[in-house]
C-alpha cells in the first residue's frame, strides 16, 4: 500500500518528530552560547514545548495503546507513559516561567536531556519490539499523521488567540 504521506510507517513518522525536536534543542543551546535575546529563546522553547506536547499526545492516544496490545509488554509502555508525565511537568514549568529567569535555560536543557533518554528507550526498545509485533505500522502512520496535523492546527490557533 502506498501511503498518501511522506513517511514509511508509524515508527518513521514518530522518529522524524524526535529528530526535529533534537534539532530544536541543539539550536536552543546555540542561542544560549550566543547569549541571544530572551525573546528568541522564549519563542524557540515554546515551539519545543508545543512539538513535544503534540508528539506525546499522538503516541499516547494512538501508538502506545497499539503497542501495548500487540507487544504485550505493559511495563515497557507504563514506563514510557511515566516519562511522558515527567516531561509534561517540565513543559508546564517552562511555560509558566519567565524566560528571563536564571533557571530558564537550565530547565529547557534538563527537558532536553530527559527527552534524549526517553527517545533512546523508544528507539532501542519500543520501536524495535513494535517492528517484530503483529502490528501494521504502515497503516498506523495515517491516523498518527492526521491527528498530529489536527493538534498542530489547534495549538497554532490557540497561540494566535493569545498573541
Ligand atoms: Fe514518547
Ligand atoms: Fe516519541
Amino acid at each position: 500500500m502506498t501511503l498518501p504521506i511522506a513517511y514509511e510507517d508509524a515508527v518513521d513518522l514518530l522518529d522524524a518528530d524526535h529528530k526535529a525536536v533534537k534539532k530544536m534543542f541543539i539550536d536552543y543551546n546555540a542561542l544560549c552560547d550566543d547569549e541571544a535575546a530572551v525573546q528568541a529563546k522564549r519563542e524557540l522553547a515554546e515551539k519545543i514545548c508545543q512539538a513535544l506536547t503534540v508528539h506525546a499526545q499522538i503516541e499516547e492516544e494512538i501508538f502506545y495503546p497499539k503497542v501495548r496490545e500487540a507487544v504485550g509488554d505493559d511495563a515497557l509502555v507504563d514506563e514510557a507513559e511515566e516519562e511522558h508525565a515527567e516531561a509534561k511537568a517540565m513543559i508546564a514549568l517552562i511555560q509558566e516561567m519567565d524566560a528571563g529567569d536564571d533557571a530558564y535555560d537550565a530547565t529547557v536543557k534538563q527537558l532536553g536531556e530527559a527527552i534524549d533518554h526517553h527517545v533512546l528507550e523508544e528507539r532501542e526498545q519500543m520501536f524495535l519490539q513494535a517492528r517484530y509485533a503483529p502490528l501494521d505500522l504502515k497503516t498506523l502512520a495515517v491516523p498518527l499523521f492526521n491527528r498530529k496535523n489536527q493538534l498542530k492546527k489547534a495549538a497554532q490557533a490557540r497561540r494566535k488567540e493569545t498573541t
